[in-house]
């Protein structure tokens, strides 16, 4: 029984919407098809996966349907994560999405799920990711105010749903936490953020993120072991379609 996390697998069996590097780089190529493969290869239905966010291209549930079949078909359980770019999923619309899906995916938001004597616990998240203004060195000078600003307040609201979702699980007893993020945990200019703090409020064990694509986005956030936490990214492209074992 092992846990595994991926992120960002841009799923396009029904859109034909695509990331600027699905459409050049070469890591994309077959990539659902490739990720299946590893998936086989690794991992049991004992096994529970997490998918970190940006599951699909699909602008609605029905734009959807072949895509999250795809997921159903993958080995394990499945807990998915709400990303960025993941349309179908409206925030509030989040237990109706676990009635239809109940016992094939599980969808995380203000709730937990558990592993073990462990609890998976999350949000989307959100980084202010400019933008930003540079000198003649190419060193931050500056950035949009107003983007900052606004940045906060979402910001704000997913401390809330993560702390709702730290709570849940607490009020069932659970001390051990993993915690998974779409966004990273900091910006480029953060050395530490709300989420690295509650975090560490919560003694979470892990902190497990994704949502940066290509190799100059591979290193913008917390990587290692980070006051006591393990810090890991997880995008699909940086895991070359493997999924990452967590425990
Ligand atoms: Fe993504
Ligand atoms: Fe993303």
């Amino acid at each position: 029984m092992s846990l595994y996390a991926i992120g960002d697998l841009h799923l396009h069996f029904q859109s034909r919407l695509k990331a600027p590097g699905q459409l050049k780089e070469r890591v994309w190529r077959d990539h659902e098809a490739r990720f299946a493969k590893n998936c086989a290869a690794v991992m049991r239905e004992s096994d529970t996966l997490v998918l970190v966010g940006d599951h699909s291209w699909g602008r609605n549930l029905s734009e959807c349907e072949r895509d999250l079949q795809y997921i159903m078909d993958l080995p394990g359980r499945k807990v998915l994560l709400r990303g960025n770019h993941d349309m179908f999923w409206d925030a509030k619309k989040t237990a109706a999405l676990n009635r239809q899906f109940d016992g094939r995916l599980f969808f995380l938001q203000n709730n937990y799920f558990p592993y073990r004597d462990l609890a998976i616990v999350g949000t989307k998240g959100y980084t202010f990711e400019g933008p930003f203004y540079l000198n003649r060195r190419g060193q931050v000078a500056g950035w949009d105010e107003r983007e900052a600003e606004h940045a906060e307040k979402l910001v704000e609201r997913e401390l809330e749903r993560l702390r709702a979702s730290f709570e849940a699980a607490r009020n069932d007893g659970f001390t051990r936490f993993i915690m998974f993020l779409h966004y990273p945990p900091t910006n480029i200019l953060e050395r530490r953020s709300g989420f690295t703090d509650m975090a560490e409020e919560y003694g979470a064990e892990q902190v497990v993120y994704a949502h940066c694509h290509g190799q100059s986005r591979f290193h913008d956030s917390i990587e290692g072991r980070f006051h006591g936490i393990d810090y890991r990214l997880v995008s699909g492209d940086y895991l070359v379609w493997n999924p990452a074992r967590i425990l």
